[in-house]
């Protein structure tokens, strides 16, 4: 076992990955998982810095270059630049991590929101996918061997009010994966996708919580905590490894237990799928500021 992973060192020996949107944090750690496993990386983003600093504690950690690619993954360009920093390189791609996906703090109701929204969350959610798929699909299949591991999140699976565009584009991200992996299954290309919540990241201020609401994480997270990178990265690891031959088109669900509870929370007394209604039960003496104005 690698002292970095738990994974061995030489499960993915000799194998090549590109991993999108790696300087994020989920990505970047697994780019630095399946570099401790033996794979050599080709890892993309948007922002130099944050690409740098994980390239550069990879590097230090392993003693191993790795590629870099700056670029806006979000256009045809942007694709293009990666797969030819891939080929340049190597003369195969393994594995294909499609990391990059954002909500675009694009909340709101439905009826306000803007085509140009729209397309937005299409070109960082799904497009992407489509492109950096039929790029490094034929070599996989010439090699007879390939994984590819797409992020869908929890709330493309349940709901996401207020986000009815990005919840679909999520979704369909599961679509696509399920399909893309019974054509791909006969080719020895194991394709499926990893399903996100509360994990700590640059796109999501959990981090930013008072501490005495981090104390209270257990009432919406069933594990009692929010996730750390590693806990959805070592999921990544799995899916993009040889050991992973019969998650065929599947969404694996990396969220601490939130789809699992569905509409359950945690109250000091028990659980309840009624929270505003369990608190005016329980503590009836505050029943006067109940319920809040609800919009
Ligand atoms: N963190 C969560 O709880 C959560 C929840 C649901 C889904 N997800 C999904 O997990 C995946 C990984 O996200 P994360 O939470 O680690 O994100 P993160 O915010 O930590 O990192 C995202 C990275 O994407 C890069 N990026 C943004 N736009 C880009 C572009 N146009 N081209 C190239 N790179 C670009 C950013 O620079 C950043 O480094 C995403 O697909 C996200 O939708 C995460």
């Amino acid at each position: 076992m690698s002292e970095q992973s738990g994974f061995a060192p030489e499960l993915m020996r000799g194998r090549v990955a590109v991993i999108t949107a790696a300087g994020g944090a989920i990505c970047g750690e697994a780019a630095r998982l399946l570099a401790h496993s033996g794979c050599e990386l080709v890892c993309a983003d948007i922002d130099g810095d944050r690409l740098a600093a994980v390239a550069g504690r990879i590097e230090r950690e392993t003693g191993r270059r790795i590629v870099t690619v700056q670029a806006d993954l979000r256009t045809a360009d942007g694709m293009s630049a990666l797969e030819r920093a891939a080929f340049d390189r190597f003369d195969r791609v393994d594995v294909l991590v499609n990391g990059l996906g954002e909500h675009l703090a694009s909340a709101g109701a439905h009826e306000e929101s803007t085509e140009e929204q729209w397309q937005a969350l299409y070109e960082v959610n799904l497009l992407h996918v489509f492109r950096a798929c039929k790029a490094f699909v034929p070599g996989m299949k010439r090699a007879g061997w390939g994984r590819i591991v797409n992020f869908s999140s929890v709330e493309g699976v349940r709901s996401a009010p207020a986000l009815a565009v990005y919840s679909a584009f999520k979704r369909a991200v599961d679509g696509f994966t399920k399909s893309l992996a019974v054509d791909l299954a006969r080719h020895g290309i194991v394709v499926s996708a990893v399903a996100v919540d509360k994990t700590r990241a640059y796109q999501v201020n959990h981090y930013e919580l008072p501490a005495e609401y981090e104390r209270l994480a257990h009432t919406w997270i069933p594990a009692g905590r929010y996730g750390e990178p590693a806990d959805v990265a070592n999921v990544v690891v799995f899916l993009a490894s040889p050991l992973n031959t019969w998650v065929v088109g599947g969404t694996v669900i990396a969220d601490g237990g939130t789809l699992s509870a569905g509409g359950w929370f945690r109250t000091p007394k028990r659980w309840t799928n009624q929270p505003l209604l369990v608190q005016y039960l329980e503590d009836p003496e505050r029943n006067e500021t109940r319920p809040p104005a609800v919009q």
